[in-house]
C-alpha cells in the first residue's frame, strides 16, 4: 500500500497536438500541460480516440506519434507523458488486426469506452474474450453510462477508470461510492479537451475525495505507469 500519498496519475486525457479534437494545437498541448503541472499532476497517459470504423491502428500510430514528438520537441518543463488510446468498443474488437498496439503502451492495458447507443450483450463478449487472454480491460468513464450497463460488463472481468469531475455530481455519489466499496475503480483520469481550467483543480480534489481508497487507484496506475515506455 502507498499509505494514500497524493501523486495521482491522470490515466486518460486528451493532450497531444493534432492526435485528436482534444487538442488541435501544440499551444493548447502546452497550456493543458501547464495546467497539469501547476495542480502538482506530472505523470499523464495521453489517451486519444481510436474509432475502429474511421481508424486504421497503422494511421492511428503514426498521427499519435507525430503528435507526441511535437510536443515532447517543446523543451519546456513538462509533466511525464506516455502513450495509450481510448478504444471505442464495438463487436468484434477483439479480432481487430494489431489491436494489442493499441493497449496503453508496454503494458497488457485496453481502455475502452462504449458506445453511448444500444448497449448489446456481444460487448460483454469482447470483455471476457479480451480478459481470458490476460488483458486488463478498463472502462473508460463508466459512471457515465446506465450503470444497469456497466454492472453487466463487469460480471466480465472489467475495470473502471473514472472522470474526476464526476466525484463533484451529487448524481454520482451512490454507485461511485459502491464501486469503490468493491476496489473496482482502479484508475482517474481528468478526460481533459482544450484548454478546460477546471479540469486539473478538479482532478485534485477528487483525487482528496477518493480518501482511504486512493491507495487502490495509485497501487493500480502507478505499477501500470512505471511498465509503460
Ligand atoms: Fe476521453
Amino acid at each position: 500500500m502507498t499509505g494514500s500519498r497524493f501523486a495521482p496519475v491522470d490515466f486518460h486525457a486528451h493532450i497531444l497536438p493534432g492526435a485528436d479534437h482534444g487538442s488541435t494545437s501544440l499551444e493548447t498541448s502546452l497550456c493543458q500541460m501547464k495546467m497539469a503541472r501547476e495542480n502538482g499532476i506530472d505523470r499523464i497517459i495521453a489517451t486519444p480516440h481510436f474509432y475502429p470504423t474511421v481508424h486504421s491502428v497503422e494511421s492511428f500510430l503514426d498521427r499519435r506519434n507525430r503528435a507526441y514528438e511535437l510536443l515532447m520537441s517543446e523543451h519546456s518543463d513538462l509533466p511525464t507523458v506516455r502513450l495509450g488510446a481510448e478504444v471505442l468498443l464495438c463487436n468484434g474488437i477483439e479480432r481487430l488486426p494489431g489491436i494489442e498496439k493499441l493497449f496503453l503502451r508496454g503494458t497488457n492495458v485496453l481502455l475502452l469506452e462504449l458506445p453511448y447507443s444500444d448497449f448489446q450483450i456481444e460487448y460483454c463478449y469482447s470483455v471476457e474474450s479480451f480478459v481470458k487472454s490476460g488483458v486488463d480491460v478498463i472502462l473508460a468513464h463508466a459512471e457515465r453510462y446506465p450503470t444497469e450497463n456497466i454492472e453487466q460488463i463487469i460480471e466480465y472481468g472489467a475495470k473502471i477508470q473514472i472522470n474526476a469531475v464526476s466525484m463533484h455530481y451529487f448524481s454520482k455519489r451512490r454507485i461511485l461510492r459502491s464501486w469503490l466499496e468493491r476496489n473496482l475503480i482502479v484508475a482517474i483520469g481528468s478526460d481533459i479537451h482544450g484548454t478546460d481550467r477546471h479540469a486539473y483543480p478538479y482532478f485534485v480534489k477528487a483525487a482528496r475525495k477518493l480518501g482511504a481508497h486512493l491507495d487502490t487507484v495509485n497501487d493500480f496506475s502507478d505499477k501500470v505507469f512505471a511498465q509503460m515506455n
